[in-house]
């Protein structure tokens, strides 16, 4: 027997009774997908499908159904005529979500949703579904208890295969221009982005935390590879649920050295350029689904992105009525009036000392600032990226951890590298899930991730 060409599944009688099943031969030796068959290319031919059901109806002696599978829908039609009254009946309480397998031929018919539909000659269940608990018009915290069923959703397909072109497109530039991948560990010993946001985790008889950022790993890869890169999974225990954090999300970080601020952040700048483009060019039809406006995703693949200073954000908020003050931190509100200045992503720069992590370099000339960037998205998104230049002088790194309370044996390992021919170096993190949610147009971030976690929620 030639595997190749049979199925496994339960045949109608043994639904109620699971002991047996039956191995189906199958005549089909190739499967279409339901995208590929809308196309007049098709029409006449005889093809195979195999998927899930989207949405049916029987009408007179007809079961209308469309039929899902990973590359789209497409209408399927069973008539009596063709298959038999009984198969019909069956599609009648056949819940959604079930999984068939067909053969049929595929015709043009303007009705049908994608212009095209497949008259069915064979058609079986292979997987029952029986009262799906999703049916339309439930609220977030239901479908969220349901996500492992909801993910199955247009909407939520439409969304990763978006996220898979950012991640290609992401790791495809560094892996263009020469850089080295790395992989850093997630369990570390000491924090990067300050304490708050910590998760701590029983290890052995120590405790450890989930990484928040790759960076410092990173920094030591330089020193060999010079150009390293990481895609990994960061963690940060956020108090409180925002659009826009996630307890766990993934970190797409770039580490170099020889690298200033100014040279760190074009290779951000082209990142997120090429990325929109590769996007653009391969995810068009999922983000017309999604109703986003392709003009100004077009407007960010042009470089540079504009530039300002922490201080000019400062006068802008000011002027636009904002109570802020030289010194005060930039929250999403502030972010959010910020990108009504621009139409494309922009950077800002050189922020106070104090609101920043111990290892950005004094800017020179004003020690009150450092050498950081953040890279802002348009339309009201606000952060996508973080990054600086580096201290690489080891006392006054010495003094910037002391400065900030943390404590110095925590970072001996860190500070070495500034001790064994230390150079100017830069980086950045950039959230993946904060990327493909502007990109996207989503209005939260959970729906940028399969299974999102944040406070008061692990489950699915
Ligand atoms: O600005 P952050 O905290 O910078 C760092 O972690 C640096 N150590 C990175 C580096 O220089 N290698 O985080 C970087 C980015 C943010 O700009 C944001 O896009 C994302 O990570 N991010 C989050 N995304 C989702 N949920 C959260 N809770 C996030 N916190 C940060
Ligand atoms: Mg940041």
């Amino acid at each position: 027997m030639r595997y190749k060409h049979i199925i496994l599944f339960y045949n109608k009688t043994s639904y109620n009774n699971l002991e047996v099943y039956v191995i189906v031969p199958i005549t089909c030796t190739e499967w279409s997908k339901a995208s590929e068959i809308s196309s007049d290319k098709y029409v006449g031919k005889t093809v195979c499908l195999r998927g899930w059901i989207y949405r049916r109806r029987v009408i007179g002696g007809k079961a209308f159904i469309v039929l899902r599978d990973s590359s789209g829908i497409i209408q399927v039609v069973a008539d009596k005529r063709d298959v038999g009254e009984e198969k019909v009946r069956e599609f009648k309480d056949i819940g959604l979500e079930a999984s068939i397998v067909l053969k049929g031929k595929v015709v043009k018919q303007p009705r049908a949703p994608t212009g095209y539909e497949v008259h069915v000659e064979e058609i079986d269940i292979v997987g029952y579904s029986r009262d799906f608990p999703i049916k339309g018009g439930e609220g977030i915290e239901y479908l969220l208890d349901n996500r492992h069923l909801w993910i199955r959703s247009r909407r939520l397909t439409e969304i990763m295969k978006i996220k898979h072109h950012v991640l290609k497109a992401g790791r495809g530039y560094f892996i263009e221009n020469d850089w080295w991948e790395v992989t850093p560990p997630i369990l570390t010993a000491s924090a990067v982005e300050g304490g708050a946001t910590l998760f701590p985790v029983k290890y052995f008889e120590k405790k450890a935390y989930l990484s928040q950022s790759a960076q410092l790993y990173l920094e030591a890869l330089i020193f060999s590879l010079e150009k390293v890169w990481s895609l990994t999974p960061s963690f940060r225990a956020e108090k409180s649920r925002t659009r826009r954090h996630l307890a766990e999300y993934w970190h797409l970080e770039a580490e170099a050295a020889w690298y200033n601020m100014e040279g760190m952040m074009r290779v951000a700048e082209e990142l997120v350029s090429y990325i929109v483009e590769k996007v653009l060019e391969n995810c068009r039809s999922q983000l017309e689904f999604l109703g986003r406006d392709i003009n100004a995703l077009k407007r960010a693949v042009e470089v540079p992105y504009p530039r300002i200073k922490y201080d000019e954000a400062i006068e802008i908020l000011q002027r636009k009525g904002v109570n802020i003050e030289w010194g005060d931190d930039l929250g999403a509100d502030e972010e959010r009036i910020l990108t009504q200045e621009f139409d494309r992503p922009f950077f800002v720069t050189h922020f106070p000392k104090d609101i920043k992590s111990f290892y950005m370099k004094l800017t020179p000339g004003d020690p009150r600032t450092v050498l950081g960037f953040d890279l802002l998205a348009p339309e009201g998104y606000g952060e996508i990226i973080g990054g600086s230049e580096r201290e690489d002088d080891y006392n006054r790194l010495l003094e910037k951890i002391k400065e900030q309370g943390l404590n110095p044996e925590d970072y001996t390992w860190y500070l070495d590298l500034r001790k064994y021919g230390s150079v100017p170096h830069s980086g950045f993190g950039l959230g993946i899930e904060r990327l493909v949610m502007w990109i996207a147009g989503l209005d939260h971030i959970r729906d940028a991730i399969p299974f999102p976690r944040f406070r008061g929620r692990i489950y699915p």
